[in-house]
């Protein structure tokens, strides 16, 4: 079904059907937790990710600007999602991509990005620009050192968290008729929590707006603080979120809380999901799941609460990491 088709043309591109999400009420969690949980699940947009969202806005927007040339090459630096969005608007539009992933990305993730053309490079780490092993020093290098090249620089760039505040948010408040106390989401690079952030709060500043980053991320040491740690605490890395410098995407004002959680209970969290409920959710999703069991004390949710919970993208996406070994390992134990 065309969930968006603005323009009257004979041509229905891909990026038409970005957004206008679903959002389901997960019985699952809601009564194991004796409250009202509801999931904004983004895996329906085209790319199968959240990511599509900002990687369209960047797009047209730096066309709109004249940044790039047609047939040039979009550039960026992703831990996959926000690259395929990007790879697949920018090929139906005419243009090239080249993304830069870190080693810590999943195989499937890479295979997808080539299968829709995009050239894609290996990096050691996605630490910032400051790192010149990193997935955006390497990228802004590429796009300064090759002609009609645009880093999309999602870290920095406006139009991520205005993607964000322009639909996600909206759609949230529309979809929830304004009943809505809680929104949490993973941070990577902000621009999630912070454009849905800000459009709920200006609608109603008591909804409470709660991200979530791995274990030896710095985001909750900023929030508390305003100052970056004198140590850094060993990271854990969930793909997608978590950062070792503050993106500049992130809006800490929008944020009220951070939470933090480990792989392992990530993992766990993912199993016991399927188990439950027969869905294959992606890591920085199961993370959510695992940030509610491992902190709902502290959590304080009321009978009456109503918590959307963002769900970037799909399990698919990592079947090695998070579901083939386990399956094979139930195999195993069913053959003996
Ligand atoms: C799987 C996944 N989860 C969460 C996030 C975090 O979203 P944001 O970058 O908007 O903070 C991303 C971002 O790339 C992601 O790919």
């Amino acid at each position: 079904m065309l969930r968006q088709n603005k323009k009257r043309r004979k041509d229905i591109l891909t990026s038409d059907f970005i957004g206008n999400t679903p959002i389901r009420r997960c019985d699952y969690l809601s009564s194991k937790y004796n409250t009202n949980i509801f999931i904004k699940e983004e895996f329906h947009n085209p790319g199968m990710s959240s990511k599509d969202r900002p990687a369209l806005f960047m797009i047209e927007e730096a066309i709109r600007k004249g940044k790039i040339e047609p047939g040039g090459t979009f550039v960026e630096a992703s831990s996959g999602n926000t690259g395929y969005g990007l790879a697949m608007i920018a090929r139906e539009m005419g243009y090239a991509s080249k993304i830069f992933v870190s080693k810590s990305c999943s195989s499937e993730k890479v295979e997808i990005l080539k299968s829709v053309g995009a050239a894609v490079e290996i990096c050691e780490n996605s630490n910032g620009l400051h790192d010149f092993y990193s997935t955006q020093f390497r990228a802004q290098s590429y796009a300064a050192n090759n002609s009609n090249c645009y880093f999309t620089n999602q870290y920095y760039n406006s139009s991520n968290i205005k993607a964000h505040y322009k639909t996600t948010g909206p759609e949230i408040w529309q979809q929830m008729k304004g009943e809505v106390t809680h929104f949490i989401a993973g941070i990577g690079t902000g621009g999630t929590i912070s454009g849905v952030g800000r459009f709920l709060k200006e609608k109603n500043k008591n909804i409470n707006i709660w991200g979530l980053e791995p274990t030896g991320s710095i985001l909750s040491h900023f929030l508390t603080y305003r100052t970056l740690p004198t140590e850094y605490e060993k990271f854990e890395p969930i793909e997608g979120i978590g950062r070792t410098f503050i993106p500049g995407s992130l809006d800490i004002n929008c944020v009220d809380k951070i939470f933090q959680i480990g792989i392992a209970d990530s993992k766990s969290a993912a199993q016991e999901y399927k188990n439950a409920t027969g869905f294959l959710i992606g890591f920085s999703s199961a993370a959510l799941v695992a940030m509610l069991e491992a902190h709902i004390n502290s959590l304080a949710f009321k009978q009456t609460d109503i918590i959307v919970v963002l769900f970037p993208d799909h399990g698919s996406r990592y079947m090695s990491k998070l579901y083939s070994k386990n399956e094979i390992v139930n195999e195993k134990s069913k053959v003996i």
